[in-house]
């Protein structure tokens, strides 16, 4: 059987490996000044966030705690329901604590909008959101985002931790997926 790789499903690379690398560097010499005498705790959105908390937190050089947070709202399609789910909460009590969430992408913002209300009534002391990638156009509900990466326009897209069918999370770019692959 010949060899196929991944990155021959893509159509179109969107953000590249060395720019996300760049890209949070910068945003983590931002987050140091901002939460300098603080004691951050970093809340990764499973699965998509992976990639981004991985790098995110070794470019970081503030004391910092990680937790993770499984939600769902897709279902087996590729539009936001709004209907949100907790498959896996927090191990971490967030009272008094400084909460940046760290996602992968905002699309439509449902999710984020939902996180956002329900760690709000966990009495966090700040809550902030670190997002790489976040689709201006798709927008149905206004989230603050203090640190964003990237806007790329309205396609579904995959790699460094987003996937299409579970797979492509493993891609280092950011790409639009190849109409051959749907079909
Ligand atoms: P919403 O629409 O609620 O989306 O802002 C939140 C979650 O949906 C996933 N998502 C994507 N996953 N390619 C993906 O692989 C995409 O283009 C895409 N858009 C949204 C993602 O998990 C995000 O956190
Ligand atoms: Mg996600």
């Amino acid at each position: 059987m010949e060899q196929s790789d991944i990155s021959d499903d893509l159509t179109t690379i969107l953000v590249t490996e060395q720019e996300i690398r760049d890209k949070l560097a910068e945003l983590a010499r931002q987050i140091e000044t901002d939460y300098a005498g603080k004691d951050v705790l970093l809340v990764g959105v499973l699965k998509g966030a992976v990639m981004v908390m991985a790098d995110l937190a070794r470019e970081l050089r503030i004391p910092l705690s990680m937790d993770w947070m499984a939600v769902s709202s897709y279902g087996a399609g590729t539009k936001s329901s709004g209907v949100v789910q907790i498959r896996k909460d927090l191990d971490a009590d967030l009272t008094g604590r400084h909460v940046l969430i760290v996602e992968d992408i905002i699309d439509s913002g449902l999710t984020l909008s939902w996180l956002l209300e329900n760690f709000a009534s966990r009495g966090a002391a700040s809550i902030e959101v670190c997002a790489l990638l976040r689709k201006p156009e798709a927008a149905k509900v206004h989230v603050e985002c203090k640190y964003v990466g990237f806007d790329i326009p309205n396609d579904f897209v995959v790699g460094y931790g987003l996937d299409f069918d579970e797979k492509y999370r493993n891609l280092r770019d950011v790409g639009v997926l190849a109409p051959h692959v749907y079909a």
